[in-house]
């Protein structure tokens, strides 16, 4: 069998047995999905939302990209954005980093990289803005450690500049704004940064007319 064919092998299984444990399983899922929460994690491969915060299908709705940024000319992040907001109306949106993270090593250095220069330059301009703090710890680790943190703070103020959950906040008092960074090397979350439905901003962004 394949490595491909595994996968396919795997599913069975896992469907049969699932089926077994609760046999109205996948009727009630087909129906309809209502997660709480809003995942926005990076693709790495050693972070997947579900298993790591012994989740199951549908309790979840899962964005991932590199270095789990959130920027505001993605409309693939703005659209699941808005659709969890608005339409599933979660109650909690993650933003989860994790320690030795490819994308935050990657924009710590001057190395080309092709099209990902642009993406990275994202995470390079927090860099900038922390320079000072970042460069004052001694070792690699800790530098990288350090951005990755205030990389997934930097996207929660994101999140926070939007229309989307400034005017959801205002009329529904949700969702709350979480900041999280996953270690691979002990599988725990650290929690790093929250925001608070109705959270004092920065006015620069805020929208007085929602
Ligand atoms: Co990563």
């Amino acid at each position: 069998m394949s490595a491909y064919e595994k996968l396919l092998s795997n599913n069975k299984a896992w469907a049969r047995q699932q089926n077994e444990i609760d046999p109205g399983f996948f009727k009630r899922l087909a129906g309809q999905q209502e997660p709480d929460f809003l995942w926005i994690g990076c693709s790495d491969s050693r972070v997947p939302a579900d298993k790591i915060t012994g989740t199951d299908p549908g309790e979840i709705f899962v964005h991932r990209n590199i270095a789990n940024l959130v920027v505001n000319t993605d409309i693939n992040l703005l659209s699941v954005l808005q659709y969890a907001v608005e339409v599933l109306k979660v109650k909690h949106v993650i933003v989860c980093g994790h320690y030795g993270c490819g994308g935050i090593k990657a924009a710590m250095t001057q190395h080309h990289f092709g099209i990902i220069n642009q993406w990275i330059k994202n995470i390079k301009d927090i860099y900038r803005l922390h320079r000072e703090e970042i460069d004052s710890l001694l070792t690699e680790k800790d530098r990288v450690n350090r951005l990755t943190e205030l990389n997934v703070q930097e996207q929660i103020f994101n999140l926070a500049k939007t229309s989307i959950i400034q005017s959801a906040w205002k009329h529904e008092q949700r969702p709350h704004l979480h900041g999280w960074v996953y270690g691979l090397e002990d599988g725990i979350i650290k929690p790093v940064c929250e925001m608070e439905a109705g959270s004092a901003m920065d006015p620069i962004y805020e929208y007085d007319n929602l």
